[in-house]
């Protein structure tokens, strides 16, 4: 039925998420996901518990990811997947499964860097950014400024030295005894409060991050504060929520202005997790409307881990005939 056509299978599996995906000549045809919240009562990933669910999830997601795009197994011209980075024994799920799938189905594999899929998931949209083009990548273990000169060439012009933005947002929000992801809750609080608090401003070289000393800085100001009064946290939530929040988006938002000054592009990106931060999202904007940027940031679904991302990077890696052989193995560790 597809016989002209370019059908990627694409499988996320290196968190806690399962996803699966279906894309049609670099078109999303469905983008299927089940979220594991048994995490949520640890307040964290359990990594074994992780990859447990999704050797639970993996079957039932990729054939309803298949029944949603109105396709059938035969369809399908290569499978793509996340190599790494991620979780081992969650990756390794979603590996052997595309490999299984693959060689019974006599069709290519393609292996897909996370954070890369993160930048292109800009591509599973109708308006896409010009190349070249920075983003801003920031999730739950990423935080970098990466110059993207084409689909598959990219450049970290900088990183996190320690804690990752959503780290950051995570670790804060446990500190007030939010469930994690703390991410989405303090966005959601922040929006009823105001920045009164500030923490310090890192001073970092170049175009690197660093998060750990505001976690700590959170944490000696907390203290402080819940001595004088025991309810300080439930009194001032929202306040808290807002300048935590308003904090990382000017620690991002400065090393993004340094990135521009030092490149000179004109177009610039966000992804990952973060970005469906709205305080961030309206920095941004904001930011793009006063540099005269264009700003670029994706729809949520395609902020948070989604197969769609891996599909769409799949497609240009199919494209440029970039195949993965059938003895590959996960990276945890993978370098972009
Ligand atoms: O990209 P992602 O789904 O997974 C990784 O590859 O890490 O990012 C997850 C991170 C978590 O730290 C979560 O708290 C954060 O993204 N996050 C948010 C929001 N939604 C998700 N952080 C702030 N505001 C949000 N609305
Ligand atoms: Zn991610």
């Amino acid at each position: 039925m597809f016989t002209n056509k370019i059908v990627i299978l694409a499988i996320e599996s290196s968190c806690d998420d399962t996803g699966a995906s279906i894309i049609i000549d670099g078109k999303v045809k469905s983008n299927c996901i089940a979220t594991q919240t048994i995490h949520d009562q640890y307040g964290g990933v359990i990594p074994e518990v992780a990859s447990r669910q999704h050797q639970q999830n993996i079957v039932p997601v990729v054939d309803k990811a298949i029944t949603e795009a109105g396709i059938t197994l035969q369809d399908i011209s290569a499978i793509a997947f996340t190599r790494g980075p991620g979780l081992l024994g969650s990756l390794l799920v979603g590996v052997s499964f595309a490999k299984a799938l693959a060689m019974s189905l006599d069709i290519p594999l393609i292996e897909v860097h996370h954070m890369q899929a993160h930048i292109l998931a800009h591509f599973a949209m109708d308006k896409k950014p010009e190349f070249p083009f920075l983003c801003l990548t920031v999730s739950g273990g990423h935080t970098q400024i990466v110059l993207v000169r084409d689909y598959l060439d990219m450049e970290i012009l900088g990183q996190t030295i320690d804690d990752a933005a959503g780290e950051a947002f995570d670790k804060a929000g446990k500190l007030l005894g939010l469930p994690y992801p703390a991410g989405p809750h303090i966005d959601k609080l922040a929006r009823n409060g105001k920045p009164v608090y500030s923490f310090p401003i890192p001073n970092i070289p170049e175009l690197n991050f660093s998060f750990s000393g505001f976690k700590t800085s959170v944490l000696y100001f907390l203290q402080k504060n819940v001595q004088n009064n025991p309810n300080f946290i439930k009194e001032n939530l929202e306040n808290l929520c807002s300048s935590i929040q308003n904090t990382i988006i000017v620690i991002l938002l400065k090393k993004l202005e340094l990135a521009i000054k030092l490149h000179k592009v004109d177009t610039i990106a966000m992804a990952g997790g973060v970005s469906a931060n709205s305080g961030l999202r309206e920095a941004l904007l904001q930011f793009g409307r006063t540099n005269h940027k264009k700003i670029f940031i994706p729809a949520f679904e395609y902020c948070t881990d989604n197969a769609a991302m891996i599909g769409i990077t799949g497609y240009y890696k199919y494209l440029k005939g970039d195949f993965a052989e059938l003895s590959v193995s996960p990276d945890p560790r993978m370098k972009m």
